[in-house]
């Protein structure tokens, strides 16, 4: 099971358009997309840098995840995703390495993409992602 691509770098922030104003000034980016994505009590937008995007990330309220990523460690690196060509086959791989899963079976997320997390206590402390199909 090897992944194929990052597909975005993910960042829990305060306040979603200030950090967009942010990376507009410093590197000229827009977003390619934003949406709310209610299942996960966030509202996201993605820039697209290069073969990849960043993600930003914003609570729609406080108790919700990234709500309180946010109280715990303040705005920063929230996760990396990995792009697999197939979550089912990537998931029944990662359990039968014994890799701590969030999610034993996959979601919808952003985009309407199939998703799934593994623990960050699999990773060095680092959330991860996995996307299917996405390049
Ligand atoms: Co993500």
């Amino acid at each position: 099971m090897l992944p194929y691509n990052i597909d975005h770098v993910a960042i829990a922030v305060h306040d979603l358009d200030a950090t967009l104003a942010d990376l507009h000034t410093q590197y000229g980016v827009e977003p390619v997309s934003r949406e709310i994505v209610e299942s996960q009590g966030v509202e996201e937008a993605m820039i697209a840098i290069g073969g990849s995007n960043l993600q930003l990330l914003q609570p729609l309220q406080p108790d919700s995840p990234v709500g309180r990523f946010l109280v715990k460690r303040g705005e920063g690196l929230h996760h990396i995703a990995l792009a697999v060509p197939d979550i089912d086959a990537a998931l029944e791989h990662l359990a039968g390495t014994g890799t701590r899963l969030v999610d034993t079976e996959p979601r919808v997320g952003g985009g309407g993409h199939r998703i799934a997390f593994v623990h960050p206590a699999a990773l060095a402390g680092t959330l991860v992602e996995l996307v299917e199909g996405t390049t």
